[in-house]
């Protein structure tokens, strides 16, 4: 049993990984995705992005440079172009991402992952899977990202989802624009709002166009934790990134929560006696 099972707070809540299993493995490949769902996470967190030719890539940063061997914008670059660059290639310096401990020698296991790759990864696992994609910078393609992904999740059996299917898509952003958007384009999807502040304005009740989820950032929840038994009362569910430190996860199971989005899922699952 979990504090959260013996504090009668209902279900242990979902953990997800977070860019894959990324505190190990370079985030966004596959091999560390593959890792997470070996670890037994319920389900993965992904970044999704355009490239010049219109695919998908799975690409956190609007850059090239933190987490490839390229430079530059992934936008500018076609899919033939960037499948040549190896994301092994960790430059930490870049941001306050810490670099993974484990860089796989083998340059066919760090290529870049499409998210139509990652959808047929997540079928083959053949168990169930929450996968939560984030879609970027949604003002500056005017809608693109969020109409290709319609398409891909279509093309995917995903964007009316069966209940008997184990695998479930869960959209993202932080961008309400974005979330209205998917509402229109996928209706059967669920959405989360991601939040790193509480917008001014917003009524904790009522998230903006019809978001389910709240993703509040675990800073967020530490300077108000009561945000998280708000949202529950008000009928949401609520989703907190990125939380790697166990202290943290007391906080939220003391609260609650309905998921967890970590860079490791084994350390968190450990914690939760899973
Ligand atoms: O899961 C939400 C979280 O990923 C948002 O922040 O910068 O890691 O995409 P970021
Ligand atoms: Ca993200």
């Amino acid at each position: 049993g979990s504090r959260a099972g013996e504090a009668g707070l209902g279900k242990d809540p979902l953990v997800f990984a977070h860019r894959g299993s990324s505190a190990v493995l370079p985030e966004h490949t596959l091999a560390a995705y593959l890792r997470a769902l070996d670890e037994g996470a319920d389900g993965l967190e992904c970044d999704v992005r355009l490239t010049r030719d219109g695919h998908l890539v799975c690409v956190h940063d609007r850059r090239l440079d933190r987490t490839s061997n390229g430079r530059g914008r992934v936008s500018a670059r076609t899919l033939a172009e960037l499948n040549e660059l190896d994301f092994g290639s960790w430059h930490p310096g870049a941001s306050s991402e810490d670099a993974p401990t484990d860089v796989p020698a083998d340059p066919s296991r760090t290529r870049l992952l499409t998210l139509d790759r990652l959808l047929r990864a997540v079928r083959e696992a053949g168990r169930p899977v929450e996968l939560l994609i984030e879609t970027k910078h949604p003002t500056r393609y005017g809608g693109d990202v969020e109409r290709r992904l319609t398409t891909l999740l279509r093309e995917h059996g995903l964007l009316e989802p069966r209940p008997s299917d184990p695998v479930r898509v869960t959209v993202m952003s932080f961008s309400a624009l974005a979330v209205r958007r998917m509402r229109v384009l996928a209706p059967r999807l669920s959405t989360v709002l991601l939040l790193e502040v509480i917008p001014p304005g917003l009524r904790v009740g009522r998230l903006p166009f019809g978001a389910k989820i709240a993703g509040p950032g675990i800073g967020l929840v530490r300077a108000r934790p009561q945000l998280i038994p708000a949202l529950r009362a008000a009928g949401h569910q609520v989703y907190v990134w990125t939380v790697n430190e166990t202290n943290d996860l007391d906080l939220l199971l003391d609260h609650g929560v309905d998921g967890i989005i970590t860079d490791r899922p084994a350390l968190i699952l450990e914690r939760l006696g899973r």
